[in-house]
């Protein structure tokens, strides 16, 4: 499970200092009374997920794995990154799996859509397309592309039973299309916005077709909620690390820096960033959230963090027990001096790098928190995410910021939508 190092500036007397904070805004979480509430879903959802309808993803889940070769998940934002995130995480950048995953609906770019376009032709794909507004254009772009390219394969009737929809369960475009072609569908629900949706149909339905136990995800996010309910602060690793946060920005340490040492993560820090960034980042307040792989990253960015301007913390993700290891071999020669790491394996070596750098930043002035994590199964990322989930909704109300609106998205669609000559703008 998790367990958190605070960095060196977070003292007793400093989490003291935020208990009365901590209980008024958890209670205002709990009696979903504070600002935004209209979106708090998330927050009791791993206890009242519609059972039904995840039992209904696991079965169709197993019918796209029986029938298909690839699953194109298209959607974007909150739409996408929990599930594309959990995928890498879960089961590598490498994944052998019967079932490919393929993600488009994510981006305009022409040539990443006319890539996945030319690998589908002739290949026994199924889609499941993600959206809450169900008028995103990026993804309303690639699921008109998809849609046509499946029914122009296997004919409207066999394309109608390869189509899985996530949306919203009354309105929407998406949703319109749905009652008429009688898509199979799933519901994001009304009260949960898309970057606080990975554990609905948003994450588990893709999740599922990729072979992971969803219900250990939800155990894991159970667990989660469990532990991030207490308002006693002491015991609340959730609450403070958010308060960690908040101290941070009030001190200057304007950028959190989301580090950890598996390139399969790097998609959670994605999926982190947009939590934070989107939740927090209005009314010119918040901590603009950045991420880095180590130890790759320290042969990029490791100088700037290291003596550049002093503006950064970091929250560094570390995974106790790889899934997999390999063994540094002898070499008689040893013309790389490297014999006297034979025997020992990575996760030896990656772990060295780990406490090697720690201490440089640290001595460096960094502030480095540490969240350790035991292992990177299922249960564990629901604990994970739930957790983050929970202190972003703490962070954002301690700097007194609604976290469930992005009023800030919709100004660059304006502009876009008359340039390119939509109706109404
Ligand atoms: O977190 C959010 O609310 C956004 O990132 C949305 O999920 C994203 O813009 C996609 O929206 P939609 O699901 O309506 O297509």
């Amino acid at each position: 499970m998790l367990n958190l190092r605070l960095n060196k500036l977070i003292n007793e007397g400093i989490l003291k200092s935020y208990e009365k904070d901590v209980i008024r805004i958890n209670k205002m979480i709990m009696d979903k009374s504070g600002q935004g509430n209209d979106y708090i879903g998330w927050a009791d959802w791993p206890t009242n997920y519609d059972k039904e309808e995840l039992e209904r993803i696991k079965k169709d889940a197993q019918y796209v794995r029986d029938h298909f070769d690839i699953l194109v998940v298209c959607g974007i934002g909150g739409s996408y990154l929990g599930a594309r995130s959990a995928l890498d995480a879960l089961k590598g950048l490498r994944s052998d799996d019967k079932l490919e995953i393929i993600f488009m609906g994510q981006t305009f770019s022409p040539n990443y859509v006319a890539q996945v376009m030319n690998y589908l032709k002739g290949k026994k794909f199924a889609i499941n397309v993600i959206s809450k507004s169900g008028t995103t254009t990026e993804t309303s772009i690639s699921f008109r592309l998809l849609k046509e390219l499946l029914e122009s394969q296997v004919g409207k009737e066999e394309a109608r039973k390869a189509i899985f929809a996530t949306t919203d369960k009354e309105k929407g475009a998406l949703k319109t299309l749905c009652n008429i072609e009688g898509y199979a569908t799933y519901v994001l629900p009304n009260d949960i916005g898309g970057r606080y949706s990975v554990f609905t149909a948003v994450g588990t339905f893709p999740l599922a077709c990729a072979g992971i136990n969803v219900d250990d995800l939800l155990k894991g996010a159970i667990k989660s909620r469990e532990d991030a309910q207490s308002s006693s602060l002491k015991d609340n690793q959730c609450y403070q690390y958010a308060v960690m946060r908040d101290y941070m920005y009030r001190h200057n340490k304007l950028v959190e820096m989301y580090v950890t040492y598996e390139p399969q993560m790097s998609q959670i820090s994605e999926w982190l960033k947009q939590l934070f960034g989107e939740s927090e980042g209005k009314e010119h307040k918040g901590l603009y959230p950045s991420s880095a792989t180590f130890s790759t990253d320290l042969h990029s960015l490791g100088q700037f963090i290291q003596d550049g301007t002093p503006l950064l913390f970091e929250t560094i993700i570390n995974v106790l027990e790889p899934e997999q290891d390999i063994l540094i071999p002898h070499d008689k020669d040893d013309l790389d001096g490297l014999n006297y790491l034979e025997g020992k394996n990575l996760a030896f070596v990656n772990q060295k790098a780990f406490e090697g750098t720690l201490k440089a930043h640290e001595d460096g002035g960094v502030p480095c928190n540490v969240i350790y994590l035991d292992k990177l199964d299922a249960y564990n990322l629901g604990y994970l995410f739930y957790f983050f989930m929970r202190a972003c909704a703490m962070s954002a109300y301690l700097l007194d910021i609604n976290p469930f609106n992005q009023p800030g998205v919709e100004i660059y669609k304006k502009n876009m939508f008359h340039l390119l000559g939509k109706k109404g703008y």
